[in-house]
């Protein structure tokens, strides 16, 4: 079973990217650093200059996809989860590692097998002989950054067991409840479910990533020059922590402070009911899907430097944030009419507010 290794009792989960604990690096967030605008705790440029240290970290291992780091940044700043998915070998562990290995903070990894049950992410309750009691033992979702790989190999008692954590973020066994750590990311590695020997997450489990993203591959340049930097060793070895915890918590307070226009919102919302009313869709979009869109706008603004929201990013976001979550009807199926495409045709389609002020 190839779980990371879990025995360490609750309270004491490690901090498992082994790397030096970073409380002498100099943090624009920590509240020696200058204070915001208001005066009360990091702004926007303080965000902007962690968050970019931590994307430049994430591309000095991934070749060529701009886009896709800042979409994962911007799950990580949402508060959200993140759903990699895409056929064999190109780079989706490596984003999932990279990532966590540039915030030093508690990482755990769950290769993801049939034979993987509910209590090998959550944890046991397990007699202590010595102190004659029982103490739980946590699983490997008790950590910052839990990286599951190939979840779609999982059983679907399982993988619920591991979506309830996700909704939740806290863990009940045995009738007591344990909250999880802040800040808590699921980032879930799968193939696309046509692939042999995969229990395709169902829709309900699908909506709980707040966004779903494919790598692609990368270009003919991208790919000459990861076989230079990646020909001898990986860089992903040479990887140091730039930004912690504490850093990643300060961000998402900055985050949680965005402006979004009732001109935006109702946009965000137009779009998500567009969804539920198209003939091509069995499943629209739940207002789960509006909140994750909204929230993840937020971010999406903030790594651009900007205090507010555009309708651009929720265009931006639209596919990424809703697609993974609307069903298909039987003759859009058949007729590949994707729900990618859906998404597509409404933000075309859909009139756009003038601005996000
Ligand atoms: N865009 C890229 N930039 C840098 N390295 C890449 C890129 N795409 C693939 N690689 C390299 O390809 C190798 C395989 O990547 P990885 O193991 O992350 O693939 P994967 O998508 O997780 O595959 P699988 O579905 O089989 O698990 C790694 O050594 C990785 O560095
Ligand atoms: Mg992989």
């Amino acid at each position: 079973m190839a779980v990371g290794t879990h025995g360490e009792s609750y309270m004491r989960a490690p901090t498992g990217s082994g790397e030096p604990a970073s409380a002498d690096r100099p943090s624009p967030l920590r509240p020696s650093a200058p204070a915001d605008r208001d005066g009360d705790g990091p702004d926007l440029d303080g965000l902007a200059q962690v968050a970019h240290k931590i994307r430049d970290a994430i591309e000095s291992v991934i070749e060529g996809k701009p886009d896709v780091v800042r979409l994962a940044l911007t799950v990580l700043l949402a508060e959200g989860h993140l759903l990699i998915e895409d056929v064999p070998g190109v780079g989706k562990t490596m984003l999932a590692k990279a990532l966590a290995r540039s915030v030093d903070c508690s990482v755990r990894r769950v290769q993801f097998t049939p034979d993987l049950l509910p209590s090998d992410i959550t944890g046991v309750s397990a007699y202590n002989q010595e102190l004659r009691e029982f103490e739980f033992k946590p699983g490997p979702v008790f950590a910052n950054i839990v990286v599951g790989d190939e979840i779609n190999r999982a059983s679907p008692k399982t993988q619920s067991a591991l979506l309830e954590c996700m909704e939740e973020r806290q863990v009940t066994v045995d009738g007591v409840t344990y909250p999880l750590e802040r800040p808590f990311m699921v980032i879930s590695t799968q193939n696309p479910v046509e692939m042999e020997g995969t229990y395709p997450l169902p829709e309900a489990q699908r909506d709980r990533f707040t966004a779903r993203i494919s790598m692609g591959y990368p270009s003919p340049a991208a790919e000459l020059e990861m076989l230079d930097t990646h020909g001898q060793s990986s860089p992903l070895d040479r990887l140091t922590p730039v930004a912690d915890a504490a850093d990643v918590r300060a961000l998402i307070e900055v985050v949680r402070r965005q402006h979004v226009s009732p001109a935006v919102r109702q946009y965000a919302i137009d779009l998500v009911t567009a969804t539920r009313n198209h003939p091509d869709l069995r499943l629209g979009a739940s207002p789960r899907a509006t909140l994750h869109l909204v929230r993840a706008a937020r971010a999406y603004a903030a790594l651009d430097d900007r205090d507010y929201v555009l309708p651009d990013d929720i265009q931006d976001l639209a596919v990424p944030v809703l697609a993974h979550r609307l069903l298909p009807t039987a003759e859009a199926q058949v007729e590949r009419r994707r729900p990618e495409h859906v998404v597509t045709e409404l933000v075309n389609r859909l009139p756009v507010p003038s601005s996000g002020k």
